[in-house]
């Protein structure tokens, strides 16, 4: 899919609420293995293509610097009422980009997002991002993502089912896929696998996994 269908085809969906990947609450497997990351306070989280997922309030509870990237205005408007913030609006380089207290949210395209415009992140929290890009697209979010964030560590939460019997998005990211993206820099470990409930549960029979990403030591690197 090319890059203006694409996003013509998310903020379809956001128009007319067919956003059945929004949970409504922080999701299940980062609430289980958050500490694996064992970030302090203060630590800063990048969560692309982040919708308007509880995630980004619970991740701030826990006293992280938080940033994301979601095509849809309203749904990073929404955040910022729903947390009682009044954020600071700029225009930056065809993104717009929101903050207030500990977040900061753009809203446009990932892939014009500049690592100036992030700073440091010490750790990436992919939820249901990788599994919304086309297949063709993939090796350039990851590459995109590795060029913002460089060695941070990982938690990334998709989904693992037989590609045959549904259409993506979203699509099925099984161990090869990650492997493929990832191995050249990053070590990467299963933490957890469980079957999807929710509506996508009515779809094809799924589950969730939870991956850590570790960076390789120099050396290790290939
Ligand atoms: C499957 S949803 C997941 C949203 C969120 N992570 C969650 O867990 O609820 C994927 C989101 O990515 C956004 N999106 C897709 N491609 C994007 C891109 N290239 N840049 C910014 N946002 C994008 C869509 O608008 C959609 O809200």
């Amino acid at each position: 899919m090319e890059q203006g269908m694409e996003e013509g085809f998310w903020q379809s969906r956001w128009q007319e609420g067919r956003i059945g990947f929004h949970e409504g609450r922080p999701n299940a497997l980062l609430e289980k293995h958050f500490d694996v990351w064992g970030l302090e306070p203060g630590a800063h989280v990048f969560v692309p293509l982040c919708g308007k997922a509880f995630d980004l309030d619970w991740l701030l509870a826990k006293g992280l610097r938080v940033s994301g990237i979601e095509f849809n205005r309203q749904a990073v408007e929404e955040v910022f009422a729903r947390l009682g913030l009044t954020p600071e609006v700029e225009q930056s380089d065809g993104l717009i980009r929101f903050h207030a207290d500990g977040l900061t949210l753009y809203s446009g395209d990932f892939f014009a997002l500049e690592a100036s415009d992030l700073g440091p992140v010490d750790a990436v929290y992919d939820r249901a991002a990788l599994v919304a890009i086309a297949p063709e697209r993939r090796q350039g979010y990851a590459d995109h993502l590795a060029a913002l964030t460089g060695r941070a560590r990982q938690l990334l939460v998709g989904f693992n089912y037989d590609q045959s019997a549904m259409q993506g998005p979203p699509f099925s990211i099984p161990e090869a896929i990650i492997r493929g993206l990832y191995a050249e820099k990053f070590d990467s470990a299963l933490l957890e696998s469980a079957p999807v409930d929710g509506p996508m549960a009515q779809r094809v029979d799924a589950q969730e996994e939870i991956w850590l990403l570790t960076p390789l030591a120099e050396g290790q690197r290939t």
